[in-house]
């Protein structure tokens, strides 16, 4: 059983390869450096993982990495969309979007989308900072609106559950998830972030951040409540995440930006 994890050289994404690896799946750690990611790979109790580098930075590289994974596989059992960035300075990609939109939307919309019927399941890491999102498919890189790095984040989180809910609606079994206050490496430049992980106790564990991810990948909820966004160990419904309106919006606007 393959399952493909972006984001897997640290944190969540490394803790839900070695959990899904204890379970018997044969895990792909996807990243950008090699040598993060072989060192998870020598980490995993089960079947050996295969490494495959890819910056989302660049949707050529990610045509790139769907390719060879659709070189190397028949089918997908699941695929963890996990890697994310938040960064307090706006910064652009060359492909021309906001560097955020790019790595937490954009580029797993155009893997899932390459990818989408070699996948048996497709799991995304969205945020509870997904609530606060605003998006406008027409503006994802708030060239016209007000950026600031939270409220960018909290746009492309909000993406990730509407892209759910997109996928859902065209037969492909997809849920994500709120992984909780996790102690990562994750939005490390924010102040804010910084501050609320020297209280001590408030973050919690990779391990922790991972389960919710684990188990959309292993349980029917993965399958059965497709569309879904599970927080705290149960499906919650937030309007603006799950408006089927704004999803097909999006879905077009994304379709158009990675020129899929
Ligand atoms: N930590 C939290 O409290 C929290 C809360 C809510 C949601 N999340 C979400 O959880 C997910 C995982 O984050 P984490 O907390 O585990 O943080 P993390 O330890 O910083 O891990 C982020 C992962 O994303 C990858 N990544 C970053 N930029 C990339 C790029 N340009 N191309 C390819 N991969 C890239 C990183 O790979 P490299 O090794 O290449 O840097 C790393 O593996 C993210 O989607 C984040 O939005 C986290």
């Amino acid at each position: 059983m393959i399952s493909v994890i972006t984001g897997a050289s640290a944190g969540i994404g490394a803790a839900a390869a070695a959990e899904l690896s204890r379970r018997g799946h044969r895990v792909v750690l996807v990243g950008r450096d090699e040598s993060r990611l072989k060192a998870v790979a020598g980490a995993l109790s089960g079947p050996k993982g295969e490494v495959l580098t890819c910056d989302f930075g660049s949707l050529d590289d990610v045509r790139r990495l769907a390719a060879l994974l659709r070189e190397h596989y028949e089918r997908i059992a699941v695929l963890a969309n996990n890697a994310g960035v938040m960064s307090p300075h706006r910064r652009m990609t060359p492909d021309g979007h906001e560097l955020m939109v790019q790595v937490n939307h954009l580029a797993p919309f155009l893997l899932t989308h390459t990818l989408a019927d070699r996948v048996d399941r497709v799991v995304t890491t969205s945020s509870r900072a997904g609530r606060s999102g605003r998006i406008d498919p027409d503006d994802l890189s708030r060239e016209g609106r007000r950026w600031n790095g939270w409220l960018q984040y909290g746009d492309t989180k909000q993406a990730n559950a509407l892209f759910t809910v997109a996928l859902a609606d065209r037969g492909v079994a997809a849920t994500c998830f709120h992984p909780g206050l996790i102690r990562t490496g994750f939005a490390g430049e924010a102040r804010l972030m910084r501050l609320s992980l020297v209280i001590p106790g408030f973050a919690k564990p990779p391990e922790h951040g991972a389960r919710p991810l684990v188990h959309l990948a292993t349980h029917p909820d993965g399958v059965e409540r497709s569309g879904g966004y599970y927080s705290g160990g149960r499906f919650e419904r937030v309007p603006s995440m799950s408006d089927p309106e704004l999803a097909e919006r999006l879905w077009k606007a994304s379709l158009g930006l990675v020129g899929a």
